[in-house]
């Protein structure tokens, strides 16, 4: 029993440096060596930590979505381990032209979206009374995005746009409507009984959108 106690006593001072409180230390740059926790990565230790930890590069080649023609670089997890623990997040987005973030939510932050270049439309829609707030927006322009509502945006010009987001949670999370919707490994039926959508179409969509998942 004392031995028991005295393990979670432990076990709470290692989980203190990356508990969801601010940091009790300057900053605690994520070691990836080590797989990470519900309340982010451990650290690593002071005497490896680098300036390249909280820097990303500009050079660095985006992860493309094919369907909807728009690219991004994360700025958290491992391509910044610095933030770790700092309860901050961003995210560079281009959007081809006819790009599109489709309807999606954002499950754990509020962001603060901020145009680079182009021209783009913007949206969210409230959970209470499906009010819509949408808005277009071009270069320098600034967005926000309430926590967990529907949101969208899409590319509104003829040439790229380009947005910087960034998000109150080291890891903001991601959950695009289709994919949550038709990508799922529901039987069409069911996903059909449940969205109204006739068995057909749910087909055709579910072989659109196929199985996938956006992990940081
Ligand atoms: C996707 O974006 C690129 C870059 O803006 C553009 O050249 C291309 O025409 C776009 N594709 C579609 C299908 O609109």
């Amino acid at each position: 029993m004392a031995k028991n106690v005295f393990l979670l006593i432990l076990l709470s001072f290692f989980l203190l440096p990356f508990s969801s409180l601010a940091l009790t230390q300057d900053f605690c740059v994520a070691n990836l060596l080590l797989s990470q926790t519900p309340a982010g990565y451990q650290c690593k230790p002071a005497a490896r930590v680098t300036a390249n930890d909280f820097y990303l590069t500009g050079a660095i080649r985006p992860t493309t979505i094919q369907p909807f023609n728009i690219s991004f670089v994360p700025a958290y997890g491992s391509y910044l381990p610095g933030i770790n623990g700092l309860q901050l997040a961003g995210v560079r987005i281009f959007l081809g032209v006819n790009g599109v973030v489709p309807l999606h939510s954002i499950p754990r932050a509020n962001e603060i979206m901020f145009v680079v270049r182009g021209t783009l439309n913007v949206g969210f829609i409230t959970s209470t009374s499906n009010v819509v707030y949408t808005k277009t927006l071009s270069q320098g322009d600034i967005f926000l995005f309430p926590q967990g509502l529907l949101r969208f945006f899409y590319n509104a010009g003829d040439t790229t746009a380009e947005v910087f987001g960034v998000f109150n949670n080291q890891n903001p999370g991601l959950q695009i409507t289709d994919y949550a919707l038709f990508g799922n490994i529901l039987p069409a039926e069911v996903v059909s009984k449940v969205t109204y959508l006739s068995v057909a179409d749910v087909k055709g969509l579910k072989r659109f959108f196929g199985p996938r998942t956006f992990g940081a």
